[in-house]
């Protein structure tokens, strides 16, 4: 997979070094793919976790990153920004407010207009499923997507399984919970083509309108993948959750009952259910007292809120310079 706007960059391919390499999707990534990602995120890390910066070699001194975020973001846009000049490039940030997109002009012809005054890379948030994918079809440079409609969030999908791999050692063989909206979520796809490939096994939870059997698919033919619409009797079993927002402007408020927060809401009863180890993730923004409780969100031993942003600047150091750097 060298290239390309056909999904998920690898630097290593043999075939690489004349294509443009993109990161659209972990879909169809391998196992040792992304655990190649992750090591080298850690690659950035300090031994405490956080993130620092390529000090010394600042390898892309000198290169100029977009970030064409057409959809709202604070946690993704400024991590990317950070990743970026943590590693020596310029950042050029673009979003659909103040720009001629409100004006009607489309993602492609913006991506395009950014690219003709001189980027090396662009950073695509878009509302529209597949957008990262037609800019990366007609721009010369690499492309990332940050997350595009409810299609994939393939960063956000490698610092989940950063954190999860910090937190837990092994992932093959272990139950991940991916709990609410995960008709709606990019991230929850991103995930659960990620834990897969890693041997791991998603199970998704919520109610039926939310956690539709289509879902099934997603994990690829024969891929290991449960649902589950109790969240009660599924907590034993899970090594971890990754708690989702309801996505009220993707339409999802029409889908929940009146009782789905008693039904799904992570609270400390919850998460006393779940084996000792079970650690909780949840990739923000957070609707607290909704979703989770904010003592649970908070806690300084089971969740990894905080460490999840901590190593996504790590994450999108290790993508920025695999896709920017030498082949
Ligand atoms: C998510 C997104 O935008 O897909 N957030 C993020 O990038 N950290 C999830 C969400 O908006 O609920």
């Amino acid at each position: 997979m060298p290239d390309s706007a056909s999904g998920t960059a690898d630097s290593h391919s043999p075939a690489a070094p004349a294509a443009v390499r993109h990161l659209l999707g972990l879909e169809g990534a391998s196992g040792e793919r992304i655990h190649r990602w992750l090591d080298d995120a850690e690659a950035f890390l300090s031994s405490d976790g956080a993130a620092v910066a390529a000090e010394e070699a600042r390898p892309l001194r000198g290169r100029r990153v977009a970030n064409l975020f057409l959809e709202d973001s604070t946690r993704t846009r400024v991590s990317f920004e950070a990743a970026a000049v943590n590693l020596g490039a310029e950042v050029v940030n673009l979003s659909g407010k103040g720009s001629s997109v409100s004006k009607g002009e489309s993602l492609l012809d913006t991506a395009r207009t950014v690219a003709a005054m001189g980027v090396d890379a662009v950073v695509v948030r878009s509302g529209a499923s597949g957008g990262p994918r037609q800019v990366a079809r007609h721009l010369g440079v690499p492309v990332v997507n940050a997350g595009d409609g409810r299609h994939e969030h393939p960063t956000q999908g490698l610092l989940d399984l950063l954190a999860l791999r910090r937190a837990l050692g092994e992932l093959r063989g272990r139950t991940i919970g991916i709990v609410g909206d995960v008709a709606n979520s990019r991230v929850a796809r991103s995930d659960v083509h990620g834990l897969v490939a890693v041997g791991a096994t998603p199970l998704l939870i919520g109610p039926p309108t939310l956690v539709p059997c289509e879902l099934e698919g997603l994990a690829g033919r024969g891929g290991p993948l449960e649902r589950s619409h109790d969240f009660d009797a599924v907590l034993p079993r899970l090594d971890a959750v990754v708690m989702l927002r309801v996505q009220r402007e993707r339409q999802a408020g029409g889908a929940i009952a009146s009782d789905y927060a008693r039904a799904f809401r992570l609270d400390r009863r919850r998460l006393e259910s779940m084996p000792e180890h079970a650690v909780v993730l949840h990739p923000g923004p957070a609707n607290r007292g909704f979703e989770i409780e904010p003592e649970v969100a908070d806690d300084p031993t089971r969740s990894l809120v905080v460490a999840q942003v901590r190593l996504g600047v790590a994450v999108r150091m290790a993508v920025l310079s695999a896709l920017l750097g030498p082949s």
